[in-house]
């Protein structure tokens, strides 16, 4: 009998998982749940229910042999849990475990506990606090809301008039997604790097180095969005850095092993270069996006060993995932991320049987009626390209996204342009 894998969420990360284990070998059927429609030559099934425990009985009679979770929803909500409960193997952390990413001030006081480098913060109840910590650190500033909101909940600030308009949307209009509780943090400054390990709570396997970026325009301009692109590896990167970035999963694992809650799955950790050295923006309890677009590609046939042995909490010394160039480019639609345009008709996606040598897609906001493919999402799809440079899979990235058609669509012509000089 073959095994039979189950892939939870509709992204173009989960395009991504889906296609890396169906390469891990004949004999694997892989389903997703619910997928997109863009997702071809995959077998899918339809939403699970929100109640965790429900889901946990609905993919347990599928028969699934393995469980992988992409998105961090289900995860907050305790599908892990349910599974684990059932005996199910599951890539994905319980829901304590996943507070990590789901509550900013739980990642902060952990972080604090167990000495992992991170911006000062504070929790501010209105504008008087948030005055007093001005006072204190000066501008830049972070405004950042507890809960989740998908990316859309952090507001950097560095002028007078985006601190006035911080105060207001933070305390005043309330208007931002998970900002019941609301954070301030001193700014930093230096380049982002996303470091993301397989975990089975003990070990961990780190990815090669990615970058996002995730502001809406060119030159990082306009409001954050759920990602536009993304590179890898970081050029740069030393050993050092790699070590002391290695220490602060370790910290983090431990930290949350100590207190009950031991994490297993795909561990995130968002740094910033700084002068003083890696220092941790956010933690996420799950693969990036659009990270995974490309990392998860470097896993070869080999997705299925690691994620078998990481959900047996079994994971082998010896593993080592060498980076290979990658760029990631997001194609979304008019309009993204304040009020998307639906609908409109995508086209020059290759059929069946054109093979691309020197790149992918992978689909997210798409959906399909009468055999016609049309946007439904903000972003749309990821194009990645490889190369045997970062610049050779930037020109194959940008190669592709400019075979598609969909009027009115944006993605960002700068993904990896100065990074392709160095790397
Ligand atoms: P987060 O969701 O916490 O990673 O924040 C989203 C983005 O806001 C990050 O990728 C950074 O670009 C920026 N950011 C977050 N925290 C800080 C900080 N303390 N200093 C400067 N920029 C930050
Ligand atoms: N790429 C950032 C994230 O997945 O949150």
């Amino acid at each position: 009998m073959g095994k039979k894998i189950a892939v939870i969420g509709s992204g173009a990360r989960e395009h991504a998982l889906v296609a890396a284990l169906q390469r891990s070998g004949t004999g694997v059927s892989v389903t997703v749940w619910p997928g997109n429609d863009g997702m071809e030559g995959v077998l899918r099934e339809g939403s699970l229910p929100g109640d965790p425990a429900h889901s946990a009985r609905i993919l347990s009679e599928s028969g699934a042999d393995l469980v992988v979770i992409g998105p961090e929803k289900p995860l907050m909500d305790g599908l892990a849990d349910a599974l684990r409960l059932r005996k199910v193997p599951v890539v994905g952390p319980g829901s304590g475990a996943a507070r990590i990413e789901g509550s900013k001030s739980f990642a902060k006081e952990l972080m604090q506990r167990v000495g992992i480098p991170t911006a000062e913060w504070a929790k501010v109840s209105g504008r008087s606090v948030a005055l007093e910590f001005r006072k204190r650190w000066g501008l830049p500033l972070v405004f950042k809301a507890d809960g989740l909101a998908q990316g859309k909940g952090v507001a950097v600030v560095k002028t007078e008039e985006e601190w006035e308009e911080a105060l207001v949307r933070y305390f005043e209009k309330k208007d931002v997604p998970g900002g019941e509780v609301v954070l301030l943090e001193r700014g930093l400054s230096g380049p982002e790097v996303s470091f993301i390990v397989a975990t089975d709570g003990k070990r961990f396997v780190p990815f090669p180095t990615a970058r996002d970026f995730k502001r809406i325009h060119d030159g990082d301009k306009g409001p954050n969005t759920g990602g536009m692109g993304a590179l890898s590896p970081v050029p740069g990167w030393t050993a050092k850095d790699q070590e002391r970035a290695s220490e602060i999963i370790e910290r983090c694992l431990w930290g949350l092993s100590k207190e009950g809650t031991p994490f297993s799955g795909f561990l995130y950790a968002g740094l910033m270069m700084t002068t003083d050295g890696p220092s941790v923006l956010e933690f996420n309890a799950r693969m990036g996006d659009p990270e995974a677009q490309l990392l998860f590609e470097v896993l070869g046939d080999r997705a299925l060993a690691l994620m078998e042995e990481v959900a047996a909490g079994s994971l082998e010394a010896g593993w080592t995932l060498p980076p290979a160039p990658r760029v990631g480019v997001v194609l979304a639609s008019e309009g993204y991320p304040d009020k998307p345009v639906l609908g409109e008709i995508l086209e020059g996606l290759p059929s069946g049987e054109d093979s691309l040598s020197d790149g992918t897609y992978y689909l997210a906001g798409v959906s399909r009626e009468n055999g016609v493919l049309r946007s439904s999402g903000g972003r749309v799809l990821t194009a990645v390209g490889r190369g045997e440079s970062l610049m050779a899979a930037r020109m194959a990235a940008y190669r592709l996204i400019k075979r598609i058609r969909l009027p009115g669509s944006q993605y960002r012509t700068d993904i990896a342009l100065r990074e392709a000089g160095e790397g």
